[in-house]
């Protein structure tokens, strides 16, 4: 459909309209539903969980994502944002119908398919005019030629289809920028005329794009996640022999990010990656590439150097410490990453479970993961306050870097400990002042 200069702002906007669903509310399709809607597109979202569906008609989102409920909200009341829980209802509104469903890992890795197939056969069922189908949630090389004979198979003529694999790329914590400012818009497809489609619904948002094949496009997702994965395992594997020959990790990545050809991001020395997606996609594509025969030997290294992080990180404290039967240990921040609720292959939980079941003593706070760590380990003590933390501690660890601990106070975090040693986990106290303020200050890399 052309954007039409017709006069009218509101005009234009209505003929740029377009009736789009998107099957599930997780971060990925509740995230692009209030973005497309905010666009002005007639957005209908759908998920099968009765109580999520009520929650969001109230304007309340399922997930904590910064910004997500001040557009749900307006979204709404708008009448541009519409929640069902009928995939029937989702097919029969939408000329562009998003699959935004969770792939989680199989018991050997394997993305599990189940959901995606799901709702591919109630979006055959239901069908009754020219719809794109687009695959939205991560799927293994060949899930849309999958999706595609799924709906052929309940009789859906080919002429009524198009099946169009879009991924999607936002990062929890900055997911609502991230889908308006994308770094490309990468659509695969059979039929292009379909592909081209698709790009005009993304058209306002001017960001190049890149139109392939189904399978490319599917592998171009697992590719990306995979070697942001790989380039923080890289940094962090130097970040060990920094440590041993007395180097610095952080000026060793700005010299190398400072190369364009490398770029300076995602080279932050950690305790390395976790969260819903590097994890799952890294093992993912290794599974996928087995699966063809390939054995992805440099993916399953940095999966290792990632194991091993943790694990060297918490024999340095507990060396420090002379062993954690009978210690107090404090942890800022749960969370996989700043700026989410979300625990999915958090450190944190590698943490704990080191610590409880070395006898020591946990004390824990998290500006917003804390519940959903309290239902994996309800044996920690988890305070209230940030300063409450570190109360009649032995030492401290930074898990997670979130902006509001660069800003603490250290000597008054210090007065309240029994010892004063302080791991960092995320580099993301100065030396200088964390001993200024009294403490024995240790990190990774240096
Ligand atoms: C990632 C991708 O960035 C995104 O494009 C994709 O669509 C989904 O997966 P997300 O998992 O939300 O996003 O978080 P991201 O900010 O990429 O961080 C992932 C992990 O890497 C976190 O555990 C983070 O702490 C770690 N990380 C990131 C580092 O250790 N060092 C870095 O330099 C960057």
């Amino acid at each position: 459909m052309p954007i039409t200069d017709n006069g009218s702002g509101q005009e234009a906007a209505d003929e740029r309209q377009m009736k789009v669903s998107i099957i599930g509310t997780g971060y990925v399709g509740l995230v692009t539903g209030v973005v497309l809607a905010d666009m002005g597109n007639d957005v209908l979202s759908c998920d099968k969980d009765a109580d999520k569906v009520a929650k969001l008609r109230q304007g309340i989102p399922p997930i904590y994502e910064p910004g997500v409920e001040e557009i749900l909200k307006r979204t709404l009341s708008d009448g541009f944002f519409k929640v069902t829980d009928s995939v029937a209802e989702a097919t029969k509104h939408g000329d562009v119908v998003f699959i935004a469903v969770g792939t989680p890992p199989g018991p050997d890795g394997t993305p599990d398919l189940t959901a995606v197939k799901a709702v591919a056969h109630e979006i055959a069922k239901n069908i009754d005019k020219y719809t794109i189908v687009v695959n939205k949630s991560t799927v293994p090389v060949g899930s849309g030629d999958m999706v595609e004979n799924i709906i052929l198979e309940q009789g859906v003529p080919k002429s009524l289809f198009d099946v169009v694999s879009n991924p999607e790329f936002l990062r929890e914590g900055s997911a609502i920028w991230d889908t308006r400012n994308p770094d490309r818009i990468v659509i695969g497809a059979k039929n292009r005329e379909a592909a081209v489609r698709l790009l005009e619904l993304y058209a306002p948002l001017e960001a190049p794009n890149i139109i392939t094949d189904l399978n490319s496009a599917e592998l171009i997702k697992y590719a990306s996640n995979s070697f942001l994965a790989l380039k923080i395992s890289f940094i962090n594997a130097v970040s060990r022999v920094c440590e041993l020959c007395g180097a610095d990790v952080n000026d060793v990545a700005k010299g190398m990010g400072t190369d364009q050809r490398i770029g300076k991001q995602f080279l932050q020395a950690g305790l390395g990656w976790g969260g819903s997606c590097f994890p799952k996609d890294v093992e993912g594509l290794v599974k996928v590439a087995q699966n063809l025969g390939y054995d992805f030997e440099m993916l399953k290294a940095a999966q290792a150097v990632n194991r091993d992080q943790v694990c060297h990180f918490m024999d340095r404290v507990e060396r420090r410490l002379g062993g954690f039967q009978g210690k107090t240990v404090a942890l800022l921040g749960l969370a996989f990453k700043p700026n989410t609720d979300d625990i999915r292959d958090a450190k944190s939980l590698d943490i704990i479970e080191t610590l409880l079941k070395g006898g020591a003593t946990v004390r824990a706070f998290d500006p917003v993961a804390m519940d959903n760590v309290k239902e994996v380990f309800p044996h920690v003590n988890y305070v209230d306050h940030v300063y409450e933390t570190a109360e009649g501690a032995d030492c401290l660890i930074l898990v997670t870097e979130w902006n509001e601990f660069k800003q603490l106070d250290l000597d008054r975090v210090g007065k309240s400990m029994k010892g004063k040693i302080l791991f960092d986990g995320r580099r993301c106290f100065s030396k200088q002042v964390a001993e200024r303020a009294g403490f024995d200050y240790y990190t990774i890399g240096s």
